[in-house]
């Protein structure tokens, strides 16, 4: 086998990745970038993958979520306090339920490649390449906008800076102190979701006011003051993940500087391919991607080859099967991880497995599909007496109309309101708050069946 480098991957087959017709400007682009500061620190890397390893050992949750596909177009500091927002009001439902940390990484930051099922898209008789993602090329139907342009690498590069100065500044500057829980709430989200979320602020307010008269404050206790937020993308345009890794000098070690985790998709997870040979040789957290094609041996291969040392909290396995078919996938994938004695972290992504074209032509997702791959996730982690670790969901604080479903019932009448995504289709913020409260339900009664059996020892 030979050795591992930041550019070992491209003697690799490569899919999902464009043909830059002007080698040049790629070049150019990618001196530069390798010279540009590292958006995330090895340190926090670290941090995150002890969190995970907590996770995948049922002491800590995962709640990992974001757009589809980060915009330029959409780029706004209201559109990122937003999914920060309601991140954390998810994270304080589910924390209540769970009564373990919550462990918070966005979709930001860096999530603007996209892998499509078709390299060509046909309209009205036209045939363009497809769009792969504003890092890539443009949402517009011309062949200009089509054709991959190296040079918006450096626009992602600096709104995925932006972003995450914007995120570093709420999670530690005061907004995100636990004191504000109460002001966290989106102006449209009012539902009895809503008001149930109130209780549990008041609950915690209550608390808070106890803990200060005992002398606890966020002027004592730093954490009630800060909390610690990820970022994570798909690695695929790895001309870009490539410039942007560098040795780590506390403990030469590479890091993938683009952002905390990553991960490799569920088209892009061949064993011997471009993607995960890229993943195998950085330190970050990882995340695979598991669909319906994936056999026990395929994972058992990428196992070895992505945690060769079975290292814990490097490994996410992101399940994504659709509604109705967990129960014929999960089982062989954790008889698999089970037979290799393998550390690693299970998290569901209902959303991928969950896509379908509304009557009114819009890509969706109905809400009902959503929790019932959640719910089912749960039932098979049941049964199998396996740890169900987390959740990740393509969702934004905004109030769009992309999802069919949920209490503020979106028809698909109304999908074409506020439809804004540039790739697929998001829960809005009043479903996110839903299924949050879903998701600790399960939680509960996961806590309180293993309360029982160890009453019951
Ligand atoms: C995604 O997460 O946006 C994605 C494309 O997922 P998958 O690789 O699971 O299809
Ligand atoms: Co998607």
């Amino acid at each position: 086998m030979s050795e591992w480098t930041k550019s070992s991957w491209r003697a690799k087959p490569r899919i999902q990745m464009p043909d830059y017709p002007d080698q040049q400007a790629l070049q150019l682009v990618e001196a530069q970038l390798s010279k540009f500061p590292l958006l995330v620190f090895a340190g926090e890397a670290r941090r995150l993958k002890k969190h995970l390893a907590a996770a995948a050992r049922g002491e800590a949750f995962l709640l990992q979520g974001g757009d589809c596909a980060e915009s330029f177009e959409q780029f706004s500091s209201d559109a990122i306090r937003d999914t920060f927002k309601i991140m954390l009001q998810m994270a304080i439902v589910l924390t209540h339920g769970a009564k373990v940390p919550v462990i918070k990484v966005g979709r930001m930051a860096g999530q603007f490649a996209k892998p499509r099922s078709a390299p060509t898209e046909v309209i009205d008789g036209v045939e363009l390449p497809s769009y792969r993602g504003d890092i890539i090329n443009d949402l517009d139907f011309t062949s200009a906008a089509r054709i991959p342009d190296p040079s918006k690498m450096m626009r992602a590069y600096t709104q995925a800076a932006a972003t995450l100065n914007l995120l570093r500044a709420f999670s530690t500057g005061g907004y995100a102190d636990v004191h504000q829980v109460h002001s966290w709430t989106l102006g449209f989200t009012e539902t009895e979701k809503v008001d149930r979320y109130r209780e549990i602020a008041n609950r915690i307010s209550d608390t808070l006011d106890f803990m200060a008269a005992a002398g606890v404050t966020s002027d004592t206790a730093h954490t009630l003051k800060t909390v610690e937020f990820y970022t994570s993308h798909e690695s695929l345009l790895l001309e870009y993940e490539e410039a942007l890794t560098r040795v780590d000098s506390t403990t030469g070690k590479w890091l993938a500087g683009s952002g905390h985790m990553i991960w490799i998709g569920d088209r892009t997870r061949q064993p011997d391919g471009a993607h995960v040979e890229f993943a195998s040789g950085v330190q970050n957290p990882i995340g695979l991607k598991c669909g319906p094609s994936m056999t026990a041996s395929d994972l058992k291969a990428l196992m070895a080859k992505l945690n060769p040392s079975n290292e814990e909290g490097r490994l996410t396995l992101i399940a994504r099967f659709g509604a109705g078919s967990v129960g014929d996938h999960l089982p062989r994938l954790i008889k698999a991880v089970q037979e290799e004695g393998a550390n690693v972290l299970w998290t569901c992504d209902a959303m991928h497995g969950n896509t379908i074209k509304s009557s009114t032509g819009y890509k969706t997702r109905p809400f009902e599909s959503v929790l019932r791959e959640v719910r089912e996730f749960f039932a098979v982690h049941g049964a199998e007496g396996t740890v169900p670790g987390g959740v990740h969901f393509e969702m934004t604080g905004q109030d769009v109309t992309e999802c069919t479903g949920g209490v503020r019932a979106v028809s698909e009448e109304d999908l074409s309101d506020r439809y804004h995504t540039a790739c697929d289709p998001r829960l809005n913020a009043s479903q996110s708050l839903e299924l949050a409260f879903l998701v600790a339900e399960e939680l509960t009664q996961r806590r309180n069946k293993a309360n029982a059996e160890a009453v019951g020892a």
